[in-house]
């Protein structure tokens, strides 16, 4: 049994690897790593007095939608009494990045974060709030809640709202040779990402092995 356990768990991980797109799929790739994080490092030029116009660096919740079933569109929640909804106030201009180092695939295939081949997205353009009467306002919520549930106590309390990103560049780096850019129309076009089973359902359906094998394990005994 335990061998069994070992055998499948060999078999998982490489099931689960083989979910990640193809590396010249780069519009896939991009689509797969934005539904695929949970977060994103978002940049903006700093109206912090000590480090005025100095490049700036937070972090932020991130949804397009479902795992899976992605928009594309890398949703926020932001608020104006922070660092970054700070600085978007003077200048909406901002980059974010999303990496597979976030999820375990890197770390699963021994890959570095810094490794080219661990998939990162780089995107740039101009952040917008969602006017609140708009369908997609109430898609976007929707988005965000089911990817991070606590932003529905949180927008109880605070005032936040509801930002895009409207994408001017897309970069992917997801192998050796540097970087490639995907244009905006190849980036909204690649919905087939989707047909890709996601990473987190990957590492859910090891669970359900694991527990399943671990189960029949302590029966017979
Ligand atoms: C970003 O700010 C500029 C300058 O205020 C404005 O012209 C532009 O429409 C804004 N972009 C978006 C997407 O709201």
């Amino acid at each position: 049994m335990k061998s069994l356990l070992f055998s499948c768990i060999l078999l998982c991980v490489s099931v689960y690897a083989k979910d990640i797109p193809d590396p010249s799929k780069t519009a896939q790739m991009a689509r797969y790593i934005i539904n695929n994080v949970d977060w994103i490092a978002i940049s903006t030029i700093s109206t912090l007095p000590s480090v005025n116009s100095f490049p700036f660096v937070n972090l932020k919740s991130v949804s397009d939608g479902p795992l899976g079933k992605g928009t594309g569109v890398p949703y926020l929640l932001m608020t104006n009494l922070d660092l970054t909804g700070r600085d978007v106030l003077q200048d909406n201009r901002t980059t974010i990045m999303a990496s597979l180092a976030e999820i375990s695939y890197c770390n699963s295939v021994n890959y570095d974060p810094q490794d080219p081949r661990c998939g990162r997205l780089i995107i740039s353009g101009e952040l917008s709030k969602l006017d609140e009467t708009t369908d997609e306002y109430k898609m976007a919520k929707n988005d965000l809640f089911i990817r991070h549930p606590i932003m529905e106590e949180w927008m109880k309390v605070h005032n936040f709202y509801i930002a895009k990103i409207n994408i001017k560049n897309i970069l992917i780096l997801d192998n050796f040779g540097g970087a490639k850019t995907v244009t905006v129309d190849d980036y909204y076009n690649a919905n087939d990402y989707s047909s890709i089973k996601s990473t987190k359902q990957a590492e859910a359906d090891i669970v359900v092995v694991q527990m399943a094998v671990a189960r029949n394990y302590r029966f017979k005994q």
